[in-house]
């Protein structure tokens, strides 16, 4: 079964609100679906609230106690697809991973997905976020677990 992990700097915003995304529109689906920080900067803390608002408006289901997590050395062994939500993103997993794994280190979409901490604009965010999820999931179904 695929196991994908989508990282972004907090854990808080956007790569929660992709985990929850994607576990949306793959139900059925044998795929596993997770998220974590290139940071510990929010580790313990609940998703934004920004993010819990566009998730409900949108009927996406969403664990309410998922906490930030650094991604750590197993993750990247265990996840075949780790995805960053930006380019900065990439550049952290990639030093965080000592070139390890850079096989299995994505970006999320070309041009990434601007940090709506700083934007404050959570739905942009979830239609950038809803189309890779879209994309990612056609592709992934398709290879598998590489
Ligand atoms: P995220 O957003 O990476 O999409 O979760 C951020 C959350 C927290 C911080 C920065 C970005 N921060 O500076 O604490």
């Amino acid at each position: 079964m695929p196991k994908i992990c989508f990282v972004c700097l907090g854990n808080i915003c956007r790569s929660p609100m992709a985990e929850f995304v994607m576990k949306n529109l793959s139900k059925g689906q044998p795929i596993h679906v997770e998220s974590r920080a290139t940071s510990g900067w929010e580790h313990g803390n609940p998703i934004h609230p920004g993010t819990q608002k566009v998730l409900t408006q949108h009927h996406i289901m969403f664990d309410k106690t998922k906490v930030s997590q650094r991604i750590s050395i197993k993750d990247f062994a265990a996840f075949d697809y780790i995805i960053g939500m930006d380019k900065d993103n990439v550049r952290d997993l990639k030093r965080l991973s000592k070139g390890e794994f850079t096989d299995k280190i994505y970006l999320f979409t070309e041009n990434g997905v601007p940090d709506p901490w700083y934007t404050g604009d959570f739905a942009a965010t979830y239609d950038l976020v809803m189309r890779g999820c879209r994309h990612w999931l056609s592709f992934i179904v398709e290879k598998g677990s590489r």
